[in-house]
């Protein structure tokens, strides 16, 4: 009986100076405490794209391709620079892409709605929910004349550098998925047979009313 008295005091002892430990190095919420494995507590990951000095911690990582090189299967790189003269010439660049078939217009109704929806909204009427909220003041209403007189090059230079409140889509769309969307843009400015091709493709129907004939 004793035994087992002394032997429970003593495991309450290690218990509490246990706790007392563990605890110590918690007394101040901004000191983290010794640290014994630094690359855990300061933590080597980085915000991809973001500028970075991995060059000079010798990591050999590189996530855009070479200087003058591009990816296999990719379009040339886009060359006229983010400026008001580079905006004017933009007017005479072409659209590289062949005229997309139904499935790559469903496609590119697909990336349209992911990533321009939210402002401009399916119909591209600016009734997108950060545009009719107030979040994102004078959107673009693709669906007046001024924006189908546009010309795709204009489009193009605007989606890759982005546009006063419209930011740059050159990482989220490769060159060709920008394309693709002007395509889907101007076919439903065209007002072709897509007209309900935008929420066909968020629901995922699979129906095939994104066909443009
Ligand atoms: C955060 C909201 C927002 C998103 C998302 C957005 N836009 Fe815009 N967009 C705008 C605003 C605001 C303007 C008006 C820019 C201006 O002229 O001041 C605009 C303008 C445009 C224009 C006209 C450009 C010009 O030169 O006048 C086009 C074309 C366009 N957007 C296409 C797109 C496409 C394609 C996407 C998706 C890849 C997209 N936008 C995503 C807000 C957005």
């Amino acid at each position: 009986m004793n035994g087992m008295k002394k032997n429970n005091i003593i495991f309450s002892l290690f218990v509490l100076v246990s706790l007392c430990v563990a605890f110590q190095s918690c007394d101040s919420k901004r000191e983290p405490g010794k640290i014994y494995m630094p690359d855990m507590a300061y933590s080597r990951a980085y915000v991809a794209y973001a500028p970075n000095n991995l060059a000079s911690e010798n990591i050999k990582y590189i996530p855009w391709p070479v200087e003058g090189t591009i990816r296999r299967g990719d379009l040339f790189p886009y060359i006229l620079p983010n400026d008001s003269n580079g905006y004017k010439l933009s007017a005479q660049v072409k659209d590289p892409l062949p005229p997309l078939n139904s499935t790559q217009m469903k496609e590119a109704a697909r990336l349209f709605n992911i990533n321009c929806a939210i402002c401009h909204g399916e119909k591209m009427d600016a009734q997108g929910p950060l545009s009719t909220g107030g979040k994102v003041p004078a959107v673009a209403n693709l669906t007046l004349a001024q924006y189908i007189a546009m010309p795709v090059g204009t489009m193009f230079h605007s989606i890759t550098y982005g546009k006063n409140n419209m930011g740059s889509y050159a990482s989220q769309l490769s060159r060709e998925q920008r394309w693709m969307v002007i395509q889907y843009i101007k076919a439903h400015q065209a007002g072709l047979n897509i007209a309900t091709a935008s929420s066909d493709a968020n629901s995922a129907s699979g129906t095939d009313s994104t066909k443009t004939k």
